[in-house]
């Protein structure tokens, strides 16, 4: 017998293209005012934060640069594992210079407190992290997130840069997986 296609699964929106576009011109004014004219040093990590630093770094006026690192954490299905490693790194110097790291969404913490250690050791005049979403329901490792796009409840979100097994990052509104 023939096997069905499996049907496509369920997407629901939870953030909508529309409010995250607000969202992230309010983040880069405020962002800029915080900053007054220094040059801000945005800082993405591969590859679920490309979308929102391409929009971000858009939204801040006045003198930016961006550069990107992998970083890879082992064992991850929906989690972290808890151990974290660099894949690749940044082509900028980082001395002297103020530090935006921009993330896709803090779930546990456990990524951004390993990331901040490495940058802190490049000697940069600050450091500060802007996240597009925030679970801190599930926070493990005490992080301060300077700018947040928008706090969501525990649910696994995808669009706008998250992935699921590297699909949907291109979905243009945060979304939820209907199981
Ligand atoms: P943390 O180290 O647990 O804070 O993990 C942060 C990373 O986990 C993010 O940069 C994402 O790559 C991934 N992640 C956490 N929650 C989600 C989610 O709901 N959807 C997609 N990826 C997620």
């Amino acid at each position: 017998m023939e096997e069905k296609p499996a049907a496509p699964p369920r997407i629901r929106v939870l953030i909508s293209e529309d409010q995250i576009r607000e969202r992230v011109g309010e983040l880069g004014r405020q962002i800029r005012a915080d900053y007054g004219d220094r040059p801000i040093y945005l800082i993405a990590i591969l590859k679920g934060a490309c979308i929102f630093l391409s929009d971000l770094a858009r939204a801040i006026p006045g003198p930016v640069r961006f550069d990107f690192m992998g970083i890879s954490s082992y064992g991850r299905g929906k989690t972290s594992s808890g151990e974290v490693k660099v894949t690749k790194d940044l082509d900028l110097s980082l001395e002297g210079a103020d530090v935006l790291i921009v993330e896709d969404i803090v779930d546990t913490g456990v990524t951004l407190t390993y990331l901040a250690h490495v940058l802190q050791q490049r000697r940069p005049r600050s450091i500060q992290i802007a996240a597009l979403l925030d679970k801190p329901s599930r926070r493990l490792r005490p992080v301060q997130v300077r700018y947040v796009g928008f706090t969501i409840p525990d649910e696994f979100v995808v669009g706008f840069g998250l992935d699921f097994a590297d699909d949907y990052r291109n979905l243009r509104d945060v979304c939820v997986i209907e199981e």
